[in-house]
C-alpha cells in the first residue's frame, strides 16, 4: 500500500462580525466532506480554520454595541463555533487571526519580506475624518456622485451609474461614521511589492495549482501589471501593530491568511505527531489546499504566495475555487426570506439533507450552485429515503424475525456485488477531484441496483412460501451488505446517518478499507429509521422564521443579525423626511400562531387601523401589557407579505435584543395620527 499522504485543508476564515448562512456553509461543507473523504482513505488529513478578527468593521461594530472588540470576536466565535460543529463540519481546529501564534508569524513574515527588500515605504493622502480621528476607507465615505450627481453614494463607486472613481472626485463628501466633512490628510503607508514576484507567479499560477478559469482570470491581471500592495493602516485600527512602527498597523488581509498557518500552529502545540515545519517548509512533501470563494482569488492566488515565496515559506499545493450560492435562481434575499442563516436552517431541518443536496450538486468547477428548495426535497427524499435508507430497513425486519437479528453468510449475485466492486476507483476519483456530483450520482447508481434487485427477488413475497426462509435469509443478508457498503461511500457527506448505521450494524467506525471486508455471520442490533422524509411545511418555516429574522432585526436596535455594513444606518436629511412617522394607539396585540419571535399589533392611527407584524416577542411575553399604549409607527414602510399576513409598516424600539426591548412611546397628551416632526 502507498504510504499516507499528509494533508492540510483550509475554509476561508470567516468575519468575527456576522452570522453563518447557507452561502457561507456551501464552502465549509464542501471542504469538510474532502476532508472526511481523505480520512477515510486513511490519509492524514488536517482541517483548520479560524475567526478573521480584524479591521475596521469590526472595531467600529464593537463600539456601536459597547463593547470591545475582544468581546465581539469572542461572543461571534462561539456562535460560528457551534454552526459548525452541529452542521457536522469537523475541523481539527478553529482559531482566531486575533490570536497570539499569529501576531508572531505575521510579524516574522512582514520582517523576513522587509530584510529582503519587499517592503516599500511612501506617503499616501487620505481623507480623514477630523471628528472621529481615523482615516476613511472608501467605503466610510459618502457623498454626490460626480458622474451623475446621485445623492448618498460610496466613496468609490456609484450605485446608480455604476461610474467608479475617487473618493476625492466625490461631491460634497462626508464622513459615513460621524457625519463630518473629512479632510486631506497625509499619512506613511508600508506597501508589499508585489511585482517582485512576477516570474514566480506566471509560473505558479500555471503549475495546475488554479482551476482553468481561475488561472486565465488571474493571467489577465499579471498581463495587465501588478501594482504595489498597501498593506498598512493607520491607528485607530483593530489588529496587530507593524513590529518597529508604532501607530501603523497591518492591512486585515496582511494578516488574514496568515491566520490559515497560525492555526495550524495552535494545533501543532496540542497534537506531537503534526510538525509545523514538515507543512511549511519550502520543499515540504505534505499537501496544503486552501477552499475559497471566486471573490477573494486575488488575495489566494497573487499576495498569499507572493508573500510565502518571499518569507521562506513552500506555496499551496492547489487553490480549490467554488462559486456562489443561489437560492431559487436568485441572489439570497432578506425578504424573500432565503437569506437563511446556519442557525435558522438547524432549527428546522437535518443538516445532512442539506450536505447531501450541496454534494449532488457540487462539481469541479466556479459555476454558482442554486440551491432550489423544491429540487431539495424532492432529491433528499427519493435518494436518501427511498433509496439508500430504503434498502435497510426492506431487509432489517427479516433478520431480525428470522434469524434474531444475525446477518447469515452467504455468496449469491456475485454480478451483483462485481458491479459495486467496480465502481469504487470511479467513486473514489470523483471524490479526490472534488466531483462530488459525479460521486453522488455513481453512488445512487448503485442504490437502484441494490432496490431493482431486492424488487425481484421480493422477500416479502418468498417469506410467506414454505420452505424459503434460508433464500430470505441470504436475500435480505446481501442486502443490508450492499447497504453498509453505500455507507461507507456516503460517509464523507453524511457522516451522522454513517454512525447511525455502525449502531445499527453493530460495527466500529467504518473506512474504505472496510468494503472489502463482507460481514458474515454478524449479530445486528435493533433498526431505527435512519433518516426521515423532508416535510416541505418545515422548508416553509424555515423561510418564514428568515423573514422573521428580518422583522426582529428590523424593530430593535442591535438584536438579530449582526450587519456587514457599519453604514447601514446612515441616510441624508432627504430620506428621513421621507419617513412618514406617526403616532400609533395599540388596539389589540397577541401571539402569532406558529411564529417564535412575533407578536401581531393592531394599530389604530388616527384615519385608519393597520396590521403590523413585529418581532418583540421575548421581551413582552404578555402581549396585552401593551394594548392601550402609544408608540411610534413608521407608516410608508412598504408592505411585506408573510406566512401570517400582510405586515404594513413597522414600530420603533430599541434594545439589544432578548427581554431588553423598548418599545418607544411618545409622551403624555400625544394623539394616535399626529405626524412626528
Ligand atoms: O472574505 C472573507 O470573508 C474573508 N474573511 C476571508 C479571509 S480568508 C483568509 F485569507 F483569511
Ligand atoms: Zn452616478
Amino acid at each position: 500500500m502507498s504510504e499516507a499522504r499528509k494533508i492540510l485543508v483550509t475554509s476561508a476564515l470567516p468575519y468575527a462580525n456576522g452570522s453563518i448562512h447557507l452561502g457561507h456553509m456551501l464552502e465549509y461543507i464542501q471542504t469538510d466532506m474532502w476532508v472526511r473523504f481523505q480520512k477515510l482513505r486513511g490519509n492524514t488529513c488536517t482541517y483548520v480554520c479560524a475567526d478573521d478578527a480584524h479591521g475596521s468593521a469590526i472595531m467600529l461594530r464593537a463600539e456601536k454595541e459597547g463593547i470591545t472588540p475582544e468581546q465581539l470576536i469572542a461572543n461571534v466565535q462561539a456562535e460560528h463555533m457551534a454552526d459548525f460543529a452541529d452542521f457536522g463540519v469537523n475541523f481539527d481546529n478553529f482559531h482566531s487571526t486575533h490570536s497570539e501564534e499569529n501576531r508572531e508569524l505575521s510579524s516574522a513574515i512582514y520582517l523576513a519580506l522587509r530584510d529582503k527588500g519587499h517592503i516599500a515605504t511612501r506617503s499616501v493622502t487620505q481623507y480623514f475624518d477630523p471628528e472621529k480621528g481615523m482615516f476613511l476607507a472608501d467605503r466610510f465615505i459618502k457623498g454626490t456622485c460626480p458622474k451623475c450627481a446621485a445623492e448618498d453614494q460610496y466613496g468609490d463607486n456609484c450605485e446608480k451609474c455604476g461610474a467608479t472613481y475617487e473618493p476625492t472626485e466625490l461631491k460634497n463628501p462626508r464622513s459615513a461614521i460621524s457625519g463630518a466633512t473629512p479632510v486631506l490628510k497625509e499619512s506613511k503607508h508600508f506597501f508589499f511589492k508585489l511585482p517582485d514576484f512576477e516570474a514566480m507567479l506566471k509560473e505558479w499560477t500555471r503549475s495546475g495549482a488554479l482551476q482553468d478559469s481561475v488561472a486565465n482570470k488571474i493571467a489577465e491581471w499579471l498581463d495587465g501589471g501588478l501594482q504595489e500592495w498597501d498593506i498598512s493602516r493607520d491607528a485607530p485600527y483593530f489588529g496587530f501593530e507593524i513590529p518597529d512602527e508604532p501607530g501603523k498597523y497591518f492591512y486585515v488581509w496582511l494578516d488574514a491568511p496568515v491566520g490559515y498557518m497560525a492555526s495550524f500552529k495552535n494545533l501543532c502545540a496540542r497534537r506531537p505527531e503534526l510538525d509545523f515545519d514538515e507543512y511549511w517548509k519550502p520543499d515540504s512533501s505534505a499537501e496544503v489546499y486552501h477552499f475559497i470563494g471566486k471573490d477573494i482569488i486575488n488575495f489566494h492566488a497573487l499576495f498569499w504566495p507572493a508573500m510565502l515565496e518571499g518569507a521562506g515559506y513552500r506555496k499551496p499545493t492547489a487553490l480549490n475555487v467554488h462559486g456562489y450560492l443561489t437560492v431559487n435562481g436568485q441572489k439570497m434575499s432578506k425578504s424573500r426570506g432565503t437569506f437563511v442563516k446556519a442557525r435558522t436552517y438547524l432549527d428546522h431541518l437535518n443538516p445532512e439533507y442539506l450536505r447531501y443536496y450541496y454534494a449532488s450538486k457540487l462539481g469541479r468547477g466556479v459555476d454558482d450552485l442554486d440551491l432550489n428548495l423544491e429540487d431539495f426535497v424532492q432529491k433528499v427524499n427519493s435518494d436518501l429515503v427511498g433509496k439508500v435508507v430504503n434498502i435497510a430497513s426492506r431487509c432489517a425486519g427479516f433478520i431480525h424475525k428470522g434469524n434474531a437479528g444475525v446477518l447469515v453468510a452467504t455468496d449469491i449475485e456475485p454480478e451483483l456485488r462485481a458491479s459495486f466492486r467496480d465502481a469504487l476507483p470511479s467513486i473514489a476519483e470523483a471524490y479526490e477531484k472534488r466531483d462530488f456530483a459525479r460521486a453522488m450520482r455513481e453512488i445512487m447508481h448503485l442504490a437502484d441496483l441494490a432496490n431493482a434487485w431486492i424488487a425481484e427477488k421480493a422477500p416479502w413475497a418468498l417469506n410467506k412460501q414454505e420452505g424459503k426462509q434460508q433464500e430470505v435469509q441470504e436475500i435480505c443478508a446481501l442486502g443490508v451488505e450492499l447497504f453498509r457498503q453505500l455507507v461507507i461511500l456516503l460517509k464523507p457527506v453524511l457522516p451522522k446517518l454513517a454512525a447511525d448505521a455502525e449502531q445499527f450494524l453493530n460495527v466500529p467506525p467504518l473506512t474504505w478499507v472496510d468494503l472489502a471486508q463482507p460481514l458474515a455471520n454478524h449479530q445486528l442490533n435493533a433498526f431505527t429509521p435512519l433518516m426521515t422524509r423532508i416535510e416541505p411545511a418545515k422548508v416553509e418555516a424555515m423561510i418564514e422564521a428568515s423573514k422573521e429574522d428580518l422583522a426582529a432585526t428590523n424593530a430593535p436596535a442591535g438584536n438579530g443579525e449582526l450587519e456587514k455594513d457599519p453604514l447601514a444606518a446612515e441616510i441624508n436629511f432627504d430620506a428621513f423626511a421621507a419617513v412618514d412617522l406617526r403616532i400609533a394607539l395599540i388596539e389589540k396585540c397577541e401571539f402569532v400562531e406558529g411564529a417564535d419571535k412575533l407578536l401581531r399589533l393592531t394599530l389604530d392611527i388616527g384615519d385608519a387601523k393597520r396590521n403590523v407584524f413585529s418581532g418583540i416577542k421575548s421581551a413582552y411575553p404578555d402581549p396585552s401589557q401593551l394594548e392601550g399604549r402609544l408608540t411610534l409607527y413608521v407608516a410608508n414602510l412598504a408592505p411585506r407579505k408573510m406566512k401570517f399576513g400582510v405586515s404594513e409598516g413597522m414600530v420603533l424600539a430599541a434594545g439589544p435584543g432578548g427581554s431588553e426591548i423598548f418599545l418607544l412611546s411618545p409622551d403624555a397628551g400625544a394623539k394616535p395620527g399626529q405626524r412626528v416632526k
